[in-house]
């Protein structure tokens, strides 16, 4: 895919079979219309009954709808989609005769050249590069925005992964082997909104830039001394932190008043203070974004802290008896 240009890749994926070899597609037949490339990929392979709380959150597809809308007034997709046997225009995927020389692709639309992608199929400003057995990031296009590099055997997230990407908004790596991050690989990103690492290796929370919206890192091993202390306070923006199924004993304090939504079901809290959500000095104040706060899963007894909600639109989920 490397030899192709940018054109011809977008016009396959947009023509024909999406242009991901047979093998890697899921049960999608063709992409649907009504849906952005990312929920297109993600009909079978993700599991949205886990938590899909994040994909209601408005800026999560927004952005990449527009991204996708964006490509297809460039594209005739009935006059450059290349036919499937065309070796003329398939040089990768078609059965070229060994010893013809590799014909030229059409003319890339004048960018920064073609984003080089060996296994990664990339789509204006997205890279996806679900199940196709990565072992570490790869080498990303500078204006990369969205990364989807899910269901891979990522093992560790380096520091120089992401360096420069600026504008990285989105990254996704859920469902690899991410054992360890370095501090710097996703704490200098200026643009990044949602890091997504669920069911990964973790024993350490990675440090984070002040622009993060959506934490997800579900279905690790984090224990509490994997967090730094007050790690999420300077964080304004945060609004969905979804660490449950770890192996947390404290609820992290203090919490952003950005915050919408606190997963934390299934680890090991047995216990809180009376001022984790509210202010004891202070009995007029409403958390009033703070509405998802989920304890269920935990030894903690929610009764033990009656004077503990009394500034949230909703009691959390837990047990009190
Ligand atoms: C939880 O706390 C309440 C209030 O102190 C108490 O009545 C109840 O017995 C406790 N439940 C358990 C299972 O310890």
């Amino acid at each position: 895919m490397c030899a192709l240009g940018w054109l011809a890749v977008a016009s396959l994926c947009l023509g024909t079979l999406w242009a991901v070899p047979a093998k890697e597609r899921r049960k999608v037949d063709k992409p649907r219309a009504d849906l952005t490339p990312y929920e297109n990929l993600d009909l079978d392979n993700y599991d949205l009954t886990m938590d899909n709380y994040g994909e209601i959150l408005d800026l999560s597809n927004y952005e990449e709808l527009y991204d996708y809308g964006d490509l297809v007034p460039k594209i005739e997709v009935g006059t450059l989609a290349p036919r499937p046997k065309d070796p003329q225009t398939l040089p990768e995927l078609g059965e070229t005769t060994a010893g013809t020389p590799k014909p030229q692709p059409p003319a890339p639309i004048p960018r920064q050249g073609p984003p080089c992608c060996q296994l990664c199929l990339c789509l204006g400003s997205s890279v996806y590069c679900d199940d196709a057995g990565l072992e570490r990031i790869p080498a990303l296009p500078a204006d990369t925005a969205y990364l989807y590099a899910r269901f891979n055997r990522i093992g560790a997230v380096r520091a120089g992964d992401f360096t420069g990407l600026e504008k990285l908004k989105r990254i996704d790596l859920s469902s690899n082997s991410i054992s360890w991050a370095h501090a710097d690989a996703f704490r200098l990103l200026p643009s990044l909104q949602e890091l997504l690492l669920p069911q990964n290796l973790l024993t350490a929370l990675p440090e984070l830039p002040r622009s993060i919206v959506r934490l997800d890192a579900r279905l690790n091993r984090i224990p509490s001394a994997g967090l730094r202390p007050e790690a999420f306070r300077d964080l304004k923006q945060l609004q969905f932190l979804h660490l449950s199924d770890n192996q947390l004993d404290f609820i992290p304090v203090p919490l952003p008043e950005s915050l919408r939504s606190l997963h934390l079901q299934n680890n090991n809290i047995q216990t809180m203070h009376e001022d984790t959500f509210c202010d004891s000095q202070d009995l007029g104040q409403i958390r009033r974004a703070l509405e998802d706060i989920r304890l269920d899963g935990n030894p903690i007894n929610l009764s033990l802290f009656p004077n503990a909600f009394f500034c949230l639109p909703r009691l959390p989920t837990g047990r009190f008896s």
